[in-house]
């Protein structure tokens, strides 16, 4: 019996931080090592388009980065296939066959894009491409009959835009696809060093790439309680993104200490992030390690990235005949 299939994608856009490794790729990771799935894991390098379609220098860089990052949080090549989308070109033709059938009133109200174009006013977002994203996506998903899709609630709307255009498919032409299911990463937002969202764009990230100084300097950084000006003032760990972090890295009941010392002013700011510091460089040194040995041996990476795109393409185009015989064309 063939196992079901899992499949997600990252837009190539910028280095990936902590926030991406809990919110996405962990999850991605077990998935993977619980074996009852078939898990596809690519770069979305046509989405990063979408929106940057004016700046296109970092994308291959970014790219070849990510999947680097993939593989240093434990994504296994053995177990899951790499792939990139602009290297399956049947993703082209089926977005265009699905732009044929996909309502532009379902695009139009997908919350998604609204937010988007106002968030991003500074780039012209009044696209073909920007507009048609979902389709793309649901392209993707549908291309290997994917039963769940693993992401972070601020994609639901784009897998339910998937589910509706596979309906619509079915209904019109044949019943081919499974309806996916999202399946949801429940982790809590990891916040900025601002104690903004972690993003890219506010500069704000600890990027999984950081080790050493780098690492330590952000720490160091932090914003914390904002009420706790001096060390005898005492602080309040629920509302600091530091102990925030502490619960993710520090053993449950060293937590409990930090918190217990924190609101009684036994423990200073200073203190508290240097031992973060340390907690954070120890849980990533595997990662670290990983990361450094694919730095050194690219040539690995790219033979990865090769045969997942071989493996890729044997389901696309199997997917492509059966569609080009629903649709009779
Ligand atoms: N839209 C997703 C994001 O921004 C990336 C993506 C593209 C994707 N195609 C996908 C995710 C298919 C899951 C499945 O994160
Ligand atoms: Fe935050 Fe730690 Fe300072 Fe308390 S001691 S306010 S938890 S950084």
């Amino acid at each position: 019996m063939t196992k079901k299939r899992i499949l997600s994608g990252m837009r190539p856009t910028g280095k990936l931080h902590l926030g991406n490794l809990y919110g996405a790729l962990k999850n991605w990771v077990d998935l993977q090592n619980r074996g009852d799935y078939d898990c596809y894991y690519f770069v979305a390098d046509w989405h990063a388009l979408t929106s940057d379609y004016g700046d296109t220098e970092e994308i291959q860089a970014y790219r070849f980065d990510m999947v680097i990052d993939w593989l240093s949080a434990g994504l296994d090549p053995e177990k899951s296939t790499f792939f990139v989308q602009s290297s399956i070109k049947e993703h082209a033709e089926l977005f265009l066959l699905l732009g044929m059938i996909t309502p532009l009133a379902w695009l139009e109200r997908n919350p998604t894009y609204k937010e988007m174009k106002a968030e991003l006013a500074g780039k012209d977002l009044s696209t073909f491409g920007f507009l048609g994203y979902p389709v793309l996506q649901a392209a993707d998903i549908i291309m290997y009959k994917a039963h769940g899709v693993p992401v972070g609630v601020d994609q639901l709307p784009h897998v339910e835009l998937t589910r509706e255009i596979a309906r619509r498919f079915n209904f019109l032409y044949k019943d081919i696809f499974p309806i996916p299911e999202p399946l949801l990463t429940d982790f809590p937002k990891l916040l900025g060093i601002d104690g903004r969202k972690m993003s890219k764009s506010y500069e704000n990230s600890i990027y999984i790439s950081d080790q050493g100084d780098i690492l330590a300097k952000k720490v160091a950084a932090m914003f914390t309680d904002p009420q706790r000006m001096r060390k005898k003032d005492s602080g309040r760990p629920e509302l600091c993104n530091v102990f925030t972090f502490h619960q993710i890295y520090s053993l449950f009941q060293e937590a409990d200490r930090i918190a217990d010392a924190c609101r009684k002013a036994e423990i200073g700011c200073t203190d508290c992030k240097k031992q973060l510091a340390d907690r954070i460089a120890a849980a990533m040194k595997p990662i670290h390690d990983r990361r450094d040995y694919y730095l050194q041996h690219q040539d690995e990476v790219r033979e990865i990235i090769n045969s997942g795109n071989a493996r890729a393409t044997r389901i696309a185009k199997l997917t492509m005949e059966e569609v080009r015989e629903a649709i009779r064309i």
